[in-house]
């Protein structure tokens, strides 16, 4: 750990750097931001040159000359673009000004600590990278070291002024069954702003978004991705100046109120991951994806292949039956699935969505011997037991809440909002807390072999105060990743999904205690196509569930062939989620055979480059190519009928230009568009041919016609 006096700090990622302007006594604030600077970090006049280059002056109607965006765009900086920071005590304190005060260097982290004196705050900005990796993360402390309370309305992380290069933005909306909806527009002088309330990360606001060059594609041009790995409440926002320049502003959203500081006493924000690339958005998703993999995702898991899982909501929904469910797991097995998740509806009452959280004790008028013969017959047929819980929520009609119906959020004086006939349990209430951990536990430690928990939340929370009138949104969150932790550490074999209706809490906060997103409820491969597409920016493959749903989906209603869903599933974490004693053998013979494909390759698609590829109008393409080059996998999926009668080429990015590559078509094993099929006829189907890496990248494929809504998987392999 080294104390730094220089005026100037320069933080390394693998393809990116930041130069900070951290002089003593004054605020600080980002000079540079953008590609990586062939230069030392401690080349000072390397540091001061850059300074010079981006120094910038006064405007006429302005003051004399231009105030530099500090790191928080605190008031007392005399700073009038958007404040990073607003605290009050009472009707003092607003106006805050933090001076540096030393800047320490770690060998994988940047701290920034500065100082405001007269208003008793002191705050540390931390910047965490790994020269080799290029994510940057960065968290903040504030701690209010005067004797009074000290009230935050609004600290954002840090106040990012956007490199002048980046002018267009993409961000990440949706809804319940249809997540991650791209939308790109250019930063005009019309501000951006998105405030996320639900109380989890939610299904139309995910803290996400990329900043780009209006050129920037999946492979070229400079690109920022950003996003607040935090599952509550949060703020983004992205304000114009007539300087010129933009500011991004992300941190939580607190209701008024909510955080106030006693003397000592500290807030931490979530941290803010952050991904450059001059490159394009491909590269930008490879260094989150990185990231995960190497410092986030559990170590147990990192080597381990993830088991397809079978689950059984939509094959029974809440019509259990020991004898149904060992003839589901009979033919899960048979079709390869090694894990099999026994979803919503074995507990207390469960017998629908109105009653039965809150009491996590198993239904014995439905499994009169608890758990335990479905589980050893699922174990007896090599399956893991996984099983589902809402912690977090409870029904009116349920033992939990007529013991305890003071223990839910809620505020005084107004009516809880309707929300699928459940309420939120103020885990901020330690009584509360401790009950649900005992629950969970208790269950745990009875059955040892579940070995997986799909963790859920349905509902937003409308009503985030603890029932005496406080707001604890932020508490919420943070009582769930502890409660979370402590059934991690109490059961360390067990693994946990996150999933909030689908995606609507998908977020590296919540990551950091989970292993697994639910990424939508919709299993319609044809609207998976786009979601697993959009979620891809921030989450590796295997994180996203993805699951072969019913052939007619029950959600849209939309009817798909097997061999479409079985492709659209292939790439994440595969599992089927139908009625295997209703779908026909054929299809059932389908489904095992894309699952043995799976096995086969999916060490490789969990753990390789993914590259997503900017494809025709009504195409979805993308890649997984592996560390050396060796193998690729490509996925051409035609989600619409085609203007032309024929479709254009497919170019394999990322291939090595030098080697032989055999191409073949590994998915799907028949082609039902009428003969002479151009796969059929060209060998594709079988044993493929041979071409160098360099044409494959810029001659490329001539693509063969499809159906709508059919996708073709190849295989590109040294020879
Ligand atoms: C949520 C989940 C589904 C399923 C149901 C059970 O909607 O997203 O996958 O588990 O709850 O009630």
């Amino acid at each position: 750990m080294t104390q730094s006096n220089s005026k100037y700090t320069l933080i390394h990622a693998r393809q990116s750097s930041v130069l900070l302007k951290t002089e003593i006594g004054a605020p600080p604030s980002i000079v540079y931001w953008g590609d990586k600077l062939d230069c030392d970090i401690n080349d000072v006049q390397a540091a001061a040159d850059i300074a010079q280059l981006c120094e910038r002056q006064g405007a006429q109607g302005g003051p004399d000359k231009e105030i530099a965006p500090s790191l928080s765009c605190e008031p007392g900086t005399g700073y009038l673009g958007p404040s990073g920071l607003d605290v009050h005590r009472g009707n003092t304190g607003w106006a805050p000004l933090l001076r540096v005060e030393k800047t320490v260097r770690d060998q994988d982290s940047v701290a920034v600590h500065c100082r405001d004196s007269e208003n008793g705050l002191s705050v540390c900005y931390t910047f965490d990278v790994k020269s080799d990796a290029n994510v940057i993360k960065i968290h903040t402390s504030f701690t209010n070291s005067a004797n009074t309370p000290l009230s935050i309305n609004w600290a954002c992380v840090l106040s990012l002024c956007l490199p002048p290069d980046l002018d267009e933005v993409i961000s990440f909306s949706g809804r319940w069954a249809n997540e991650f909806q791209t939308l790109r527009a250019p930063l005009t002088q019309i501000g951006f702003i998105v405030e996320n309330r639900r109380g989890r990360t939610s299904h139309d606001r995910f803290p996400g978004l990329i900043l780009c060059a209006r050129n920037a594609d999946e492979h070229q041009g400079a690109c920022l991705g950003v996003h607040f790995g935090w599952s509550g409440n949060h703020r983004m926002k992205i304000e114009p100046l007539s300087n010129g320049r933009n500011i991004l502003q992300i941190g939580e959203h607190f209701m008024p109120g909510e955080i106030t500081l006693a003397a000592g006493a500290t807030y931490e924000t979530p941290s803010l991951y952050t991904a450059f690339s001059s490159n394009g958005f491909s590269p930008m998703s490879s260094s989150f994806h990185d990231y995960y993999r190497t410092t986030m995702s559990d170590a147990r898991l990192r080597d381990r292949p993830r088991p397809v899982h079978y689950n059984s909501w939509e094959a029974i929904y809440f019509d259990h039956s020991l004898a149904q469910l060992k003839k589901l797991a009979d033919e899960a097995a048979n079709i390869g699935a090694e894990r099999f998740v026994l979803d919503d509806g074995w507990f207390m009452g469960r017998r629908n969505d109105r009653a039965g959280l809150g009491d996590w004790q198993v239904d014995r008028t439905i499994y009169p011997n608890g758990l335990q013969p479905l589980i050893d017959y699922v174990r007896a047929r090599k399956m893991e037991f996984g099983l589902w819980v809402e912690p977090e929520m409870v029904n009116e009609d349920s033992d939990f809440f007529r013991k305890h119906p003071d223990w839910v959020l809620q505020t005084p004086h107004t009516e809880q909002v309707p929300f699928r006939n459940q309420f939120v349990i103020n885990l901020t209430n330690r009584d509360a807390f401790e009950n649900i951990f005992s629950q969970i536990d208790r269950l745990l430690s009875e059955y040892l072999d579940i070995g997986y928990i799909k963790w859920d939340m349905n509902r937003d929370i409308n009503h985030p105060g603890d029932g005496t009138g406080h707001p604890v949104a932020h508490a919420q969150t943070r009582a769930v990743y502890a409660l979370l932790e402590r059934l991690r550490g109490r059961h360390p074999n067990v693994e946990f999904e996150s999933c909030s209706s689908g995606g609507g809490r998908a977020d590296f906060g919540i990551l950091a205690h989970t292993d697994r997103i639910w990424t939508s409820d919709s299993n319609d491969a044809l609207d998976r196509q786009k979601i697993q597409r959009d979620a891809s920016y921030f989450f590796p493959l295997e994180v996203l569930g993805a699951h072969v749903g019913p052939r007619n989906c029950h959600i849209t209603h939309r009817t798909l062939s097997m061999a479409f869903r079985a492709a659209t599933a292939f790439f994440g974490h595969m599992g089927v989620e139908a009625n295997l004693l209703t779908m026909s053998q054929p299809e059932k013979n389908e489904l095992k055979r894309a699952i043995a494909l799976h096995k086969q390759y999916r060490s490789h698609l969990h753990t390789g480059e993914f590259v997503r590829i900017d494809g025709p109008s009504g195409t979805n393409v993308f890649g997984v190519v592996c560390p050396k080059r060796n193998l690729a996998l490509y996925s051409y999926a035609q989600l619409e009928t085609l203007k032309n009668t024929l479709p254009g080429v497919l170019k394999f990015p990322g291939l090595d230009p030098q080697k032989r590559y055999r191409i073949k078509v590994i998915w799907p094993t028949e082609i039902t568009t009428p003969p002479p099929h151009r796969l059929e006829t060209s060998g594709l189907l079988e044993k493929g041919y041979e071409a160098t890496g360099d044409a494959l990248m810029k001659v490329g494929l001539q693509l063969p016609v499809l159906m709508p809504q059919s996708c073709i998987i190849f295989e590109v392999k040294a020879v």
